[in-house]
């Protein structure tokens, strides 16, 4: 049996993971453009990751209407689903597991939006989840982090309803869940939630006045409220991201939610591997998923696992195209040894 708690198999919902090292979602803006869809590139990227207990795709649009960033791909087109096909094809193939990330960041605001409109932006991700099915994925994570639509309704800062759809009582984000969970309706537990309710300035600076330095305590009851709901539905995971780990990652934080949220957890922002087998060893979360570390490491897992040392990666390169600072991190290789004689 191995030492190291991340090591250890775990039943994430209806995935059987041989490991609790998952690969947080990261956009890397390779799509072609036009088409939005993934290409070679991808399918190497991540079958060098395939070792990780669990796959989250960067986050792939639910629709066109969804699209906000350039080379960022799509699951709203045949061609694409087709072109996933042949990633998370690679991905089994070498023994992994992929869910995609469905992501909207188009620009409706909370205060807009009709009910038909809030109808139509749920039904985007139950189409897309059906597709997600359809183009090999082993699930899928609805995305309702950071300062992207399905966020922005649960703040009171950005979101003044009065009705069903104010900033209490979690939708739509809890209708998206629904709708998702119905279209992907073979029973089994296939659909993460990933939220960050701690998301604030530290993560991006440019948020403003929206979102303070640090959360309140109404805006994380608010949250306390979500988690709760999603806690009575058929979920295989909900996938946290922590803090600003300003001096490591906070145990306190996540700990709140193991509480609230009555199975599989996923914690996340910047963990190491003492810090993340620490919090697994502990019973704080089930699963470490790691972001940063996974695009310079695509041999992770192995390298955790034998207490490599961990390669940094260049963030100039995170959003620029091409292969260089995507596919070409080497897996871990001893330093050349002495020549003999
Ligand atoms: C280049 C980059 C792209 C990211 N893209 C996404 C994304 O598509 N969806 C998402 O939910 N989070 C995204 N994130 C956030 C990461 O998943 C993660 O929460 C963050 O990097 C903290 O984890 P870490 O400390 O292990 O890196 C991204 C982060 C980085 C650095």
């Amino acid at each position: 049996m191995p030492d190291q708690p991340l090591l250890q198999p775990f039943d994430l919902g209806a995935l059987r993971l041989p490991n609790r090292v998952v690969m947080a979602p990261l956009t890397r803006a390779r799509a072609t453009n036009p088409g939005l869809l993934p290409t070679e590139l991808h399918a190497a990227y991540y079958a060098q990751r395939a070792t990780a207990g669990l796959i989250v795709s960067e986050g792939v649009w639910v629709s066109e209407r969804a699209v906000a960033f350039p080379h960022v791909p799509g699951l709203f087109t045949e061609e694409q689903t087709v072109a996933w096909r042949r990633v998370t094809g690679l991905v089994r193939a070498l023994g992994g597991r992929i869910v995609a990330q469905l992501w909207h960041a188009g620009s409706a605001s909370p205060g807009e939006m009709t009910g038909a409109e809030i109808a139509g932006f749920v039904k985007e991700y139950a189409t897309a989840a059906a597709r997600a099915r359809r183009a090999g994925f082993d699930g899928v994570e609805i995305a309702a982090n950071g300062v992207y639509p399905l966020a922005r309704f649960l703040n009171a800062r950005l979101n003044s309803r009065t009705d069903a759809y104010g900033p209490d009582g979690g939708r739509p984000l809890l209708d998206v869940v629904d709708a998702v969970c119905g279209a992907w309706d073979d029973g089994t537990r296939r659909v993460g939630v990933r939220l960050s309710p701690y998301w604030s300035r530290h993560d991006d600076p440019r948020a403003g006045e929206a979102y303070p330095w640090m959360p309140d305590e109404a805006a994380l009851s608010r949250y306390d409220e979500v988690v709760t709901a999603l806690s009575g539905r058929p979920l295989a995971y909900l996938h946290l991201r922590g803090p600003a780990p300003l001096s490591g990652p906070d145990e306190a934080a996540f700990a709140r939610y193991r509480r609230l949220y009555d199975g599989p957890l996923i914690a996340n922002h910047g963990f190491g591997r003492e810090s993340g087998n620490a919090l697994v060893r502990a019973g704080t979360a089930d699963a470490v998923s790691y972001a940063r570390h996974f695009i310079a490491n695509p041999d992770l897992v192995t390298r955790l696992a034998l207490g490599h040392d961990l390669a940094a990666g260049d963030p100039a390169l995170h959003y620029e195209g091409g292969a260089r600072g995507y596919v070409d991190h080497p897996a871990w290789t001893p330093a050349p040894l002495p020549l003999a004689g």
